[in-house]
């Protein structure tokens, strides 16, 4: 079986990108895959933060993979610094990453440009990141179109790890989805709909309620003319409504746009299978979340599990660069 992992940084809320772009995939395989799901805490303190809302929103985003469908018994779910290992492997890699390919990272200098002060953490986000994904020999890393590149640099960091000192990491390949790999921002098409974005919105939040998700899908910002057809080019407020209609729905975007004579109909369409998919995670969220000992128990399970698998991974790589054992 292949491995699949993925993980959530509590840096914001989860919403339908996050869940499109790597949940529901994550979902979808997790019989047919041997799963890992994390969340990327330690990634969160790589920009200014409270503390209080990581730690909050730790125990939410697990709660909330839990909701869409994470199968505990299938997928092995839990916090990234609950696995020690994480940190050991980031420092070994760090010693074969250059300053150069860290900093020509997009979301770096994007990220980078935005801030007074940047955190080293910030310029090294990927290679933890790349330490996240080597310790557990994974073959498939799903996720949206944004981390693409970081997983090119794990690709990267195994090749010359493996050809310098030993081959002990598995070289992975990042999946995307295949419409839904950059939802954009309802309220501004050009921006892709992020945890961060200055304004909610155009950001269609897992926990909004129905009526809100609703009231934002129908302002979503369209193009100049009528016409409804899938092109991201020339009309990507349209074509982005398309493509959620078509992660909801399975149906490819340029089929469904053929339904549709008029904005106003579309957007409908659009509120309505958002709500139907986003309503039952929901219901199960508000369950789960009156069991937060139930919750932290699986997080507890997983971490042992996680660092099972991930103690011989970083004792072999600091043989490899000549470490001595203790
Ligand atoms: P994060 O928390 O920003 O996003 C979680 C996942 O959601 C995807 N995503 C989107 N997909 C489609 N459309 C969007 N608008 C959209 N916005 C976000 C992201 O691509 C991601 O798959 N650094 C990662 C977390 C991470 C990780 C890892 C992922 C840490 N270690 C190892 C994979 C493997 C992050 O902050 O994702």
């Amino acid at each position: 079986m292949p491995r699949r992992l993925t993980g959530f940084t509590p840096s914001g809320d989860l919403h339908i990108g996050n869940y499109f772009g790597a949940i529901a995939p994550i979902v979808a395989r997790q019989q047919a895959a041997d799963t890992v799901a994390f969340i990327s805490d330690l990634h969160a303190l790589t920009l200014e933060h409270d503390p209080a809302e990581v730690h909050r929103r730790t125990l939410e985003f697990a709660t909330l993979l839990l909701a869409a469908g994470a199968d505990p018994d299938a997928c092995l779910l839990m916090v990234q610094s609950h696995v020690p290992e994480h940190t050991e492997l980031h420092y070994l890699l760090e010693c074969v990453a250059g300053y150069g390919e860290a900093s020509r990272m997009i979301q770096f200098k994007e990220k980078s440009r935005r801030q007074e002060r940047v955190r080293v953490s910030l310029l090294t986000y990927p290679i933890l990141m790349a330490a996240d994904i080597l310790l557990y020999d994974t073959d498939e890393v799903p996720v949206g179109e944004d981390q693409r590149q970081h997983v090119e640099l794990a690709r990267d960091l195994a090749q010359r790890f493996n050809s310098r000192y030993a081959p002990i990491f598995t070289v992975p390949t990042a999946v995307n989805p295949p419409v839904a790999a950059r939802i954009m921002d309802l309220a501004n098409p050009s921006d892709k709909m992020s945890k961060s974005a200055p304004s909610p919105a155009g950001v269609l939040r897992l926990l909004d309620p129905p009526e809100v998700l609703r009231r934002k899908i129908m302002r979503a910002v369209t193009d100049p003319g009528t016409t409804v057809a899938y092109n991201p080019e020339a009309q990507p407020g349209v074509s982005n409504l398309l493509a959620i209609l078509s992660a909801c729905t399975g149906t490819a975007p340029h089929e469904l746009a053929k339904n549709f004579d008029r904005y106003g109909e579309l957007k409908q369409a659009v509120a309505d299978a958002v709500v139907a998919t986003v309503t039952p995670i929901q219901q199960r969220y508000h369950d789960l979340s009156r069991h937060p000992e139930h919750v932290r128990a699986i997080l507890h399970t997983g971490a042992k599990r996680a660092r099972d698998l991930a103690a011989p991974k970083v004792l072999a790589a600091k043989q490899a660069v000549g470490l001595v054992p203790a």
